[in-house]
């Protein structure tokens, strides 16, 4: 069977796409040092797809160790590389954190890759990449601009060193992954406070903070408030063994957003949140948030056209998933 490295596997998007990939037929072979997870995800992993999983706790920036687990492993295929930390808040406040480890886990994983001559490398990039882009919907042609945070700029460089590989790759660039597995065996298991839009509402509907305080309401957008592009983890993972075979079929290095194509303004998100979810959230309007461009969502035509991939779920169910997750890990901590 099919083998394909997955670094990060235990984490958020890791572990929804290794249930994707072994339902595919696919064996993932996953290293993660759960420095931002926790091993409960493999656990998951293993009741919702009845299978052992072949996992490695190990630091991706040690290229001596993945090379250890690339030769004793036969028939890999490829690589998923989502090992990274990903808090941009954390980011401004630690920005050497940052550049240590996102840069080097995909070093390392790049260069064990190339000397073993393994191909295929399907990259977790982000829509930071754009910054603040100049058009609606963005597509995969726009700019870098200059990077909106220490975070942002790690996955701008290491789309250029993927770029400067010999390796065949694709970079897809996430725009706002939500939601969870419906068996609520996975899910965000960060220690990072959340910093984003739906963790936020979800522990404000659960009551574990008080109030959502949105972020600036005189925006140049719909209602004055930010607008996001949300997109439903499980359709995310999806899109990454599509990836997966453009890239072994084309053997080219190609970049795709991951999105929905549908932007949602803070407002919105918050009334359909509290429709889908039967739930009030106490709001309040607070000031902009330094770092926050005002609007992005994502031009979808390259990825449904190439990747033959788009979009299923819906935002309500996205939100409800979400919920959903967020009301499991409080009642698993009973
Ligand atoms: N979640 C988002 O909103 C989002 C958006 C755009 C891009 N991304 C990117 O997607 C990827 C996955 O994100 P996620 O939300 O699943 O995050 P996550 O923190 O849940 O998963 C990342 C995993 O990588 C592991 N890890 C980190 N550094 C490592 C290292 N040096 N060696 C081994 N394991 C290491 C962590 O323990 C964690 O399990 C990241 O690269 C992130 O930057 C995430």
């Amino acid at each position: 069977m099919s083998k394909v490295i997955v670094t990060g596997g235990a984490g958020y998007i890791g572990s929804h796409t290794c249930v994707r990939l072994i339902k595919m037929g696919y064996t993932p072979v996953i290293i993660d040092n759960l420095s931002n997870t926790s091993i409960d995800n493999i656990k998951g992993v293993e009741s919702i797809t009845n299978k052992k999983l072949n996992y490695y706790e190990i630091d991706c920036c040690f290229a001596k160790k993945l090379d250890m687990i690339i030769k004793k492993e036969n028939g890999i295929i490829g690589a998923i590389h989502f090992a990274a930390y990903k808090s941009v808040e954390e980011s401004v406040r630690l920005p050497e954190k940052y550049f240590k480890n996102n840069l080097k886990s995909l070093e390392s994983l790049l260069d064990v890759m190339q000397s073993n001559n393994l191909n295929n490398l399907i990259f977790s990039s982000s829509c930071t990449v754009y910054g603040s882009p100049d058009s609606l919907p963005v597509d995969e042609n726009a700019p870098f601009k200059k990077a909106e945070s220490p975070y942002g700029e790690t996955k701008q460089l290491c789309e250029k060193l993927i770029e400067k590989s010999t390796l065949f790759s694709v970079c897809l660039r996430y725009f706002n992954p939500i939601g969870s597995h419906k068996s609520g065996l996975i899910g965000d298991r960060s220690a990072d406070k959340p910093a984003n839009l739906i963790p936020i509402i979800c522990e404000v509907a659960t009551g574990k903070r008080e109030k959502l305080v949105i972020n600036g309401n005189d925006y140049n957008t719909k209602d004055g408030t930010c607008v996001r592009d949300y997109i439903h983890v499980e359709d995310l993972a999806i899109a990454h063994i599509n990836a997966l075979e453009y890239c072994i079929k084309n053997k080219n290095k190609s970049v795709f957003n991951i999105g929905t194509g549908q932007g949602l303004s803070v407002t919105e998100a918050v009334r359909i949140f509290e429709e889908c979810n039967n739930v009030k959230l106490n709001i309040e309007f607070g000031p902009r948030r330094s770092g926050d461009v005002s609007e992005i969502y994502s031009d979808t035509k390259k990825s449904n056209e190439f990747l033959n991939w788009k979009a299923k779920r819906t935002v309500k169910e996205a939100f409800q998933s979400a919920y959903f997750w967020e009301k499991r890990k409080i009642l698993s901590k009973l």
